[in-house]
């Protein structure tokens, strides 16, 4: 039977099925390095307030530092009969020094141990996560620098305008640009905090949780945390148990990554089409069929599309948990953690392959060009020609929409009709020899001024 943080009250043993159900042990294993530096800090506070000897100390340090190292290598075993996380570290080190590790969970609970924890994993967390936005933009501003093209932008899915593809693309390095910065905010926000007990508080002074983490995290193990954060005492401790908005917050951000990205996976499989044909999806990221050889599918980028539902499954599935909760902690908000965690999974992985992909994206530049041919991109081009030369907009509006009729309804390009009927049947600013030059990309795109570069 393994050992439990609590029991002294019951006298019947936990049936089976609670131990089973009241679990998180099976995905809060995650948390086990961040648990350890709160216990490493809750150590020092113990000391400082004289509930720990110098020496109970320093063996507790000594040991909790064992298991850490133990943590980095992958070889602390968890077992997986015990509650939680925390409760296997506490059992560890009483396995190791007996009494000493009685004394740790003095002025404590896992109440507030599991939020401290949570925030340190969800703080290095997004330092990850923008370590891979930032490789995909990476990967982006590279694929634009060497297909300097252009391609038709579309509204509702129509050909609407000629347009640069780095705009084009661009436009998801800027929602990139806004996701990491939306991160380094949530991360920036989260206060980390001690001293909340169960939710009462404890009997140590305030004073005593006020700890600069700088020394610690300076050690090699905490490398991933680039921004130097600090420990307060907590100002209000009924909150700091019970408030899940980080983590809230942090899938509401995920989200949003996560709705990007499906949209550009969604534009990719788009292009890929042969309706379209724009682009040429390398190989390795595309899979085959098991029954039509021909077959090479875009399921990566699927993928990607599909798994947006999940995460905002995920914002969803703790929203709705915690909004009917009392206050302080209930057992509820253990079920934060396989959506932060998933959440975290997903979009990092999602970051990384589509970096790949991207990387080894080819351009259909002849097939493009078939499609820029569309005179109906340039419509608008025709209606800011008539009104340069005098014609208020919405006649000029008028005007080309009629001439797009003409030209559908007489199977004749723009291009093609002569300049007197130009003249007589729509408008006589229409200079044929400088209508033609319109129907240009390259002029259709540099005569929009109002993009600052
Ligand atoms: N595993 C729990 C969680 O993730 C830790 C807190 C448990 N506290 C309690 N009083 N049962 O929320």
């Amino acid at each position: 039977m393994a050992k439990k943080l609590w029991g002294g009250r019951f006298e019947k043993i936990t049936d089976p099925l609670v131990e089973e159900f009241n679990k998180s042990i099976h995905y809060d294993k995650i948390l086990a390095r961040w648990d350890i530096i709160g216990s490493m800090i809750h150590v020092k506070i113990l000391e400082r307030a004289k509930y720990l000897t110098a020496q109970e100390a320093l063996s507790l340090d000594n040991e909790l530092r064992v298991i850490s190292e133990s943590i980095a290598n992958n070889t602390f075993i968890t077992d997986d009969k015990c509650e939680d996380i925390h409760t296997n570290i506490q059992n560890a080190l009483q396995d190791k020094l007996g009494e000493t590790a009685l004394k740790l969970h003095m002025a404590r609970s896992r109440n507030d141990q599991v939020v401290f924890a949570t925030k340190l994993y969800c703080k290095s967390s997004i330092t990850k996560i923008n370590v891979d936005i930032t490789n995909l933009s990476a990967a982006i501003v590279d694929l634009v620098a060497r297909n300097d093209i252009i391609i038709p932008g579309f509204t509702h899915m129509q050909h609407a305008q000629p347009v640069y593809l780095k705009d084009y693309l661009g436009a998801y390095s800027k929602m990139l640009l806004r996701d990491y910065e939306r991160l380094v905010y949530i991360s920036k926000n989260m206060k980390i905090t001690m001293g909340s007990g169960a939710l009462a508080g404890t009997p140590i002074n305030s004073s005593e949780y006020n700890i600069n983490l700088e020394e610690i995290l300076k050690e090699p193990r905490f490398k991933d945390f680039k921004e130097v954060f600090i420990i307060e005492p907590t100002s209000n401790s009924l909150d700091s148990v019970s408030d899940r908005d980080f983590v809230i917050e942090i899938i509401s951000a995920l989200s949003i990554v996560a709705m990007h990205l499906s949209r550009l996976a969604e534009d990719l499989i788009i292009w890929s089409t042969k309706e379209f044909d724009f682009i040429e999806i390398d190989e390795a990221f595309c899979t085959g069929s098991s029954l039509m050889p021909q077959k090479k599918n875009p399921d990566v980028l699927e993928l990607v599309r599909g798994y947006a539902g999940r995460l905002c499954g995920n914002l969803v599935s703790v929203l709705t948990m915690m909004k009917g909760l009392p206050l302080t902690y209930n057992k509820d908000m253990q079920l934060d953690k396989e959506p932060l965690f998933g959440s975290f999974e997903i979009i990092s992985k999602e970051l990384k392959v589509l970096a790949g992909l991207i990387k080894t994206l080819e351009f259909n530049k002849e097939k493009i060009d078939e499609h820029l041919k569309d005179e109906s991109l340039y419509a608008t081009d025709i209606v800011y020609y008539l009104v340069k030369n005098g014609e208020a907009f919405k006649n000029a509006h008028t005007i080309v929409g009629e001439l797009v009729k003409y030209s559908i309804d007489n199977h004749i390009a723009i291009k093609e009709i002569p300049e007197d009927i130009l003249k007589e049947k729509f408008s006589d600013k229409f200079v044929k020899a400088e209508i033609i030059k319109l129907f240009d990309p390259r002029v259709s795109v540099e005569s929009k001024e109002s993009i600052k570069r």
